[in-house]
């Protein structure tokens, strides 16, 4: 398979083929998004949550994130890679968010990263693309900002908002931004912005007239316990949970009953050599 690149993803966008992504935050998970045929892996910073069993994603480090990064690039294939970049890492200037970016596709090995945040965020964004490194944006509802937007909720639910989530997403796009993301924004609302952008919006919680759409890995293959919180947004394709559960628990009657190792598990020795060895 040919390597996906930003070209492809343009390629994609102006044939009007909805854009895949998917979330990766280590070697297996990208391995299966790969083989799978993600357009785009994303290592995103829900890995707090996902994969560290962080509350929220404000306490993961650029650390954190380029290490497993870098265990997803190991696996990508030929899916065109994006790395967030993790709060705190970007928001003090455009150097110090270019610093992160470099590090991010230096040590995390990312082909792309990817920052939350619009208007306020377009010289960052500027700054990073001209210096060569691909950004992919992030509009809407911005989980880093969680406390400031109070929670997780819905964003352009009037016009007002939904003039500022276009704005925020035609900053992004000026700036120089490949793609940006559209998190919890109504599904007439994230089609209209579609249309008014010349960038492919990926759309998570933002209907189906998205250029694309993103899920977190964990999440759609339900990969958590029975009755824990899933976004409305998400639907679940797979039952990695329950089938793991059964798996252990099987695991588990089988060597307390002793009927796991079995003979076909086990390593011949001359019998010899054990009656000697007894002896
Ligand atoms: O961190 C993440 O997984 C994301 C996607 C949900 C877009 O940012
Ligand atoms: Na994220």
């Amino acid at each position: 398979t040919k390597p996906v690149t930003i070209q492809t993803i343009r390629d994609l966008h102006r044939k009007k083929i909805p854009i895949t992504m998917l979330t990766a935050h280590d070697f297996p998970s990208a391995s299966l998004a790969s083989a799978a045929g993600m357009d785009i892996i994303l290592v995103g910073d829900s890995l707090a949550m996902v994969s560290l069993g962080m509350p929220d994603t404000s306490e993961v480090t650029l650390d954190d994130m380029i290490l497993h990064a870098r265990s997803v690039s190991r696996a990508a294939g030929p899916s065109f890679t994006v790395g967030d970049l993790p709060m705190g890492c970007y928001e003090v200037s455009p150097e110090q968010a270019l610093q992160s970016a470099i590090r991010m596709v230096k040590e995390g090995r990312m082909q792309s990263v990817k920052l939350e945040g619009g208007v306020e965020c377009a010289d960052t964004i500027k700054r990073i693309t001209t210096a060569g490194i691909s950004v992919c944006g992030h509009v809407g509802l911005t989980p880093q900002r969680q406390h400031a937007l109070g929670g997780f909720r819905v964003q352009g639910k009037t016009v007002s908002a939904a003039e500022k989530v276009l704005a925020d997403a035609r900053a992004v796009q000026d700036a120089g931004a490949f793609a940006t993301v559209l998190e919890c924004v109504p599904p007439e609302i994230a089609s209209i912005i579609t249309s008014k952008l010349s960038i492919p919006t990926i759309g998570i919680g933002a209907g189906n007239g998205c250029s694309g759409q993103v899920l977190v890995q964990m999440d759609m293959l339900g990969c958590r316990p029975r009755g824990s919180f899933l976004p409305k947004f998400v639907r679940q394709y797979g039952d990695v949970w329950e089938r793991s559960l059964a798996a252990v628990e099987q695991y588990r009657d089988e060597v307390k009953t002793r009927s796991y190792p079995a003979e076909q598990h086990n390593y011949a020795v001359d019998s010899a050599v054990v009656e000697t060895f007894r002896a």
